[in-house]
């Protein structure tokens, strides 16, 4: 099997806040702050951080997607102490140019984690912080137990996941990352993503998971995981399965913080 890229899917990314979905990072942000966003997607997180260190802070998102790029200069360009800068976490070229280097959702897609936390170490001052969000998506978990076809595709999402080198368990292995890098302080904080009916955003986001199968089904078929009918079972009996069943979904998510010494 070829090694694979993947493409978030953005109608996901666009939806996040920096207050709800990288709450952590949110705390620590001052007036006057210089961060780095790896991974920053359509940049919907990232506006929010430019906000948070305004007016003297400023802000640079880097990804390695253009279509990505594109969408966040778009939605953000009113933000003048923002920019965003086409790059690849595993060959950063900055270098203790930052108070905070922050990456959400964005190492569970890097096979070599280690490379990239060691990018973001340089790029970050002496004394300046590393704060990373990831999942560990063997302990995602439903209630009830979702449809036997999703089932079956989530499994075979992890199995594509894991041949290509991308941690299932990212979220725990962050501390031991930092510890490997050399950072110092590290803290580890449960930080996991609970949608339950009865939440105002309980449709948009109990989606999630209808929108994976959308944007990587294909993919994870031709690759050989499974079948394009599986893929299509898996579609249509999610979402009902949502709207009549679901009543809890847990997203296993960590935020992990270190200092540079
Ligand atoms: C799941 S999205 C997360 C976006 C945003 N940080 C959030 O939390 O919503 C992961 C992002 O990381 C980017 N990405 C993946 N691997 C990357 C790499 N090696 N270098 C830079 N960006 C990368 C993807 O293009 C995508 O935009």
């Amino acid at each position: 099997m070829s090694v694979q890229r993947h493409r978030s899917d953005p109608r996901i990314l666009g939806r996040r806040t920096l207050e709800q979905d990288h709450r952590v990072l949110a705390a620590l942000l001052r007036p006057g702050l210089a961060v780095l966003d790896v991974g920053c997607g359509t940049g919907a997180i990232t506006s929010g951080i430019a906000r948070a260190v305004a007016p003297n802070g400023t802000v640079v998102g880097l990804d390695r997607d253009e279509g990505h790029l594109r969408i966040a200069r778009d939605h953000h360009s009113t933000l003048a102490n923002l920019t965003f800068a086409h790059g690849d976490a595993k060959s950063l070229t900055y270098d203790a140019q930052f108070d905070i280097v922050s990456a959400a959702r964005t190492l569970q897609w890097i096979a070599e984690p280690s490379d990239a936390i060691l990018n973001m170490k340089r790029a970050a001052r002496n004394g300046g912080l590393i704060v990373v969000l990831d999942y560990s998506h063997v302990r995602n978990r439903w209630l009830p137990d979702p449809p036997r076809a999703f089932v079956r595709f989530y499994q075979a999402f992890l199995t594509w996941r894991h041949a290509n080198g991308w941690d299932n368990e990212m979220a725990d292995r962050l501390s031991g990352l930092f510890r490997d890098a050399g950072l110092t302080d590290i803290e580890s904080h449960v930080q996991d993503e609970i949608v339950e009916r009865g939440d105002t955003d309980f449709a948009a986001r109990s989606a999630l998971w209808a929108e994976v199968i959308d944007n990587v089904g294909e993919q994870i078929a031709t690759a050989g995981f499974c079948t394009a009918a599986q893929v299509n079972e898996a579609r249509d009996s999610y979402s009902p399965w949502v709207t009549a069943e679901l009543l809890k979904q847990t997203l296993s998510i960590r935020t992990v913080t270190g200092r540079v010494p």
